[in-house]
């Protein structure tokens, strides 16, 4: 009988490499800074939510991971020019940034509930915040002679989820077009850029979002999964990684569905 040939070991596909994870200390973001730490890489975690922030550094340093964190509003692009600065000072360089601080952010959902201040938030944070951080790591990803950069799109914004609102729809449509022409615009520097648009995976933040929405929304939810089930988060943090990695070395300008077939691009 013909048997399989023993697996080589994965090699560690962030030795040496320094990444930088807006939104690190969030549900997603601190899987995904476990995952490069777990492969030799060192991270620096950027957020706003302090206790947060302080817990997540605490459990990667406790975890062996060379890890600092910086409280910081992506949103403010002279606060994000200094983090990136300070980091790659630490650090020595820097490869890898993961823009991964967003979300709804608590706005309303339904269009008639939803205040200026709320269209501001979700627009400021997602798109000018994946801006700033983009334009600010650039220089120095230039310096270590290439990098890659991971943008957070959503099934949000490739097609119509009843779990959002318009203005995430909007603003997460936008990453796709930043994600794009920031990939023309800094390929030749060797640098990669691509997104990831994830379907719904339960964090903290977003089972309690799920489990506000009516019996009929959660049924055409899960109804509308191919695969029929819930992901676990690791099956987000993974297609990351890979995106992040070597791994994807002629991949750019790209956007990763991880929806479990609930949206499938044409
Ligand atoms: N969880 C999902 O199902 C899902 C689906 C699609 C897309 N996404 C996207 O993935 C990303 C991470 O989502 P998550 O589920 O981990 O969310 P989360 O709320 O658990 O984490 C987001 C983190 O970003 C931080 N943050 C918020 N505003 C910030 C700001 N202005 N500056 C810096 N940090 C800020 C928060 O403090 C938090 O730690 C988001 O961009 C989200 O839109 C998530």
């Amino acid at each position: 009988m013909a048997t399989n040939p023993p697996t080589a070991p994965v090699a560690a596909r962030f030795t040496d490499k320094v990444a930088i994870v807006t939104g690190g200390a969030g549900g997603l973001g601190h899987q995904i800074c476990l995952g490069i730490g777990a492969e030799g890489g060192k991270v620096a975690v950027l957020d706003t939510n302090a206790e947060a922030l302080e817990q997540a550094v605490a459990e990667l340093i406790a975890g062996g991971i060379e890890a600092v964190g910086h409280l910081v509003d992506v949103r403010d692009a002279a606060a994000v020019t200094a983090a990136v600065t300070a980091v790659a000072t630490y650090f020595g360089h820097l490869d890898i940034l993961i823009a991964a601080a967003g979300g709804s952010l608590a706005t309303p959902r339904d269009l008639a509930d939803i205040a200026p201040a709320d269209l501001d938030l979700v627009i400021d944070v997602n798109v000018k915040g994946t801006f700033n951080c983009a334009q600010a790591v650039v220089p120095h990803l230039l310096s270590a002679g290439g990098g890659a950069i991971v943008t957070f799109s959503s099934i949000g914004g490739r097609s119509t989820s009843p779990v959002t609102g318009v203005p995430y729809a909007a603003a997460k449509a936008a990453i796709l077009g930043l994600t794009r022409r920031l990939a023309r615009e800094v390929g030749p520097g060797g640098i990669r850029v691509n997104a990831v648009a994830p379907g719904l995976f339960l964090t903290d933040r977003l089972q309690g979002m799920f489990d506000a929405m009516t019996e009929v929304d959660r049924a055409g939810v899960l109804d509308g999964i191919p695969l029929g089930r819930m992901p676990q988060l690791q099956e987000c943090v993974d297609p990351v990684l890979f995106l992040a990695s070597d791994q994807s070395s002629y991949i750019t300008g790209a956007v990763l569905d991880v929806n479990g077939g609930r949206f499938m691009a044409g």
